[in-house]
């Protein structure tokens, strides 16, 4: 029975994936181990609404499992070495040098955990893939671990996430499925069942999928590929009905109640954003592009493109209403993270069209419930479309939302936190200069009030 766990990475996942199994399992002592200082500290701090993750609920539950048998540290030997079982859950961007550079899921985090395993482990472990991977990357891991030398045995499970940013805790407490992929061999299956033991204290038996470790990995880019094709889908239909007088809300209600498309992930928007749904497809187009199957990746890699579209004809439009010219203009948006409930910014569609609007000399004042100035400046400077001072010189960020829209051109919605919908737009739309425009990228708002009030309101896809 598995008693000590380590994971390696404290980041979106590694946080809340061990915060949930301490929880649930008061007899593992779970560490999570970080090579970044800053954040272990903060995951370690003493009022735990200062978390370096914000997810609904999280901080209720690191404060109960925290010191009792979960632990955040930067001592990423000691807590292999005494593991039982290692979760790796590092990141796996989209490689920006070399070969497969702006494709290849970049894997250097991944084998750098793998080699200090091999290092430091003196006793057999379970490596459990927690991070998602290209399919066969365990055939890589077993590889370095089996040329140890010292004779420690080592069984590696492929244990991918699903969790969502935003509902993560509710996502890890009631899974869908989880899905485990382990070798067929006898140790492989006696690995497997020892991580299906951890899971059992709280998902049901039912829930919980075995499998072959290549299938384990291939699932989870799928589901990602899966998903991501949906929003393209309905955001390609959006711009059809933005032609053709349909609306794509009203479509995307008489086509999911076909109950073999279903109702979720149907939701029109400025385009999807996110750390996992561009990197995992561009990374399955990679791979189907390496075994010669360049059909299967053409057909993927329009979920893309279509995605790049939708957040590019947002910020076009915007450009166009406002007589062709957004020079000097004051553009309000509401929402930086890629989603509601979250602080996350990665690949959020806000700063495509921030950079795409900085670009025709907009200036920007951003508010975001839960980010803050220097995500939004390193988000834009990492894009490298101009330098730092410029990027300055174009955005701030407010930290009221009355004060960013002040004086503004235009709002634009770009996140589709549940607050926006609460504010008081006639207050808001008195300090605006009129026309007063809102481009609703999440069709969160309530057209005919907007309008009631005096507002110019275009949303996606009607
Ligand atoms: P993240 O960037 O938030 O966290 C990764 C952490 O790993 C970082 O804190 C980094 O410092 C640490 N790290 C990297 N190399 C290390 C090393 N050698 N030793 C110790 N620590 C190291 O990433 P994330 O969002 O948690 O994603 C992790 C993995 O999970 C990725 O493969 C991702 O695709 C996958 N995933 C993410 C989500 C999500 O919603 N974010 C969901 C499912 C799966
Ligand atoms: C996704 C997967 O859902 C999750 O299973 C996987 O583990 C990680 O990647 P995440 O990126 O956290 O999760 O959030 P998700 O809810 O999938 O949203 C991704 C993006 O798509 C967001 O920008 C969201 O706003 C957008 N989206 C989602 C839409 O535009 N329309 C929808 O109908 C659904």
């Amino acid at each position: 029975m598995i008693k000590t766990i380590c994971c390696i990475g404290a980041g979106y996942v590694g946080g809340p994936t061990m915060a949930v199994i301490a929880q649930k399992c008061p007899h593992i002592k779970v560490t999570v181990v970080d090579l970044n200082e800053k954040r272990i500290a903060a995951w370690n701090e003493a009022n735990t609404d200062n978390i370096p993750v914000y997810e609904p609920g999280l901080s209720a539950i690191v404060a109960e499992a925290r010191g009792r048998n979960l632990f955040f540290s930067t001592e990423v030997d000691k807590a292999i070495e005494e593991a039982d079982m290692i979760f790796i859950s590092v990141n796996t961007p989209t490689k920006t040098y070399g070969v497969g550079k702006g494709m290849a899921a970049d894997l250097k985090h991944i084998e750098l955990c793998a080699r200090q395993i091999a290092r430091v482990a003196k006793t057999d472990k379970i490596v459990v893939e927690k991070s998602t991977l290209p399919v066969r990357t365990a055939s890589a891991i077993k590889d370095i671990l089996d040329h140890t030398g010292n004779g420690v045995q080592f069984q590696i499970l492929s244990n991918p996430e699903f969790l969502a940013e935003g509902t993560a805790v509710a996502d890890l407490l009631a899974p869908d499925r989880v899905l485990i992929g382990g070798d067929t061999t006898p140790e492989g299956q006696k690995a497997i069942q020892s991580l299906v033991d951890i899971y059992a204290n709280w998902v049901p038996q039912e829930r919980i999928l075995t499998t072959n470790v290549w299938s384990s990995e291939l699932s989870k880019l799928t589901a990602n590929a899966f998903l991501a094709q949906r929003v393209s889908s309905i955001n390609a239909m959006s711009e059809l009905c933005e032609r053709t007088g349909a609306d794509v809300n009203e479509v995307a209600r008489a086509i999911g109640m076909d109950s073999r498309i279903g109702s979720k992930f149907l939701k029109s928007s400025v385009g999807f954003g996110g750390s996992c749904f561009q990197k995992d497809i561009l990374n399955l187009v990679y791979i189907a592009k390496t075994y010669g199957l360049n059909e299967v990746a053409d057909y993927w890699e329009q979920v893309i493109i279509m995605n790049d579209h939708q957040k590019r004809r947002f910020a076009k439009n915007i450009i166009s209403t406002l007589y062709n010219t957004v020079s000097g203009k004051k553009i309000a948006f509401l929402g930086w993270a890629f989603k509601k409930d979250t602080n996350d910014t990665r690949e959020s569609a806000a700063i495509y069209v921030a950079d795409d609007l900085l670009s025709e000399q907009a200036h920007i004042s951003v508010f975001d419930p839960k980010v803050k100035e220097d995500q939004i400046l390193s988000d834009l400077n990492y894009l490298e479309t101009r330098t730092d001072t410029e990027n300055k010189k174009g955005i701030v960020a407010d930290e009221n939302p009355y004060s960013a829209c002040k004086d503004a051109h235009a709002i634009a919605i770009l996140t589709e936190w549940d607050e926006f919908r609460d504010y008081n737009w006639q207050q808001i739309y008195d300090g605006m200069l009129k026309p007063a425009f809102v481009f609703d990228g999440r069709n969160l708002l309530d057209k005919t009030e907007l309008e009631k009030i005096g507002f110019v309101y275009q949303s996606i896809g009607s």
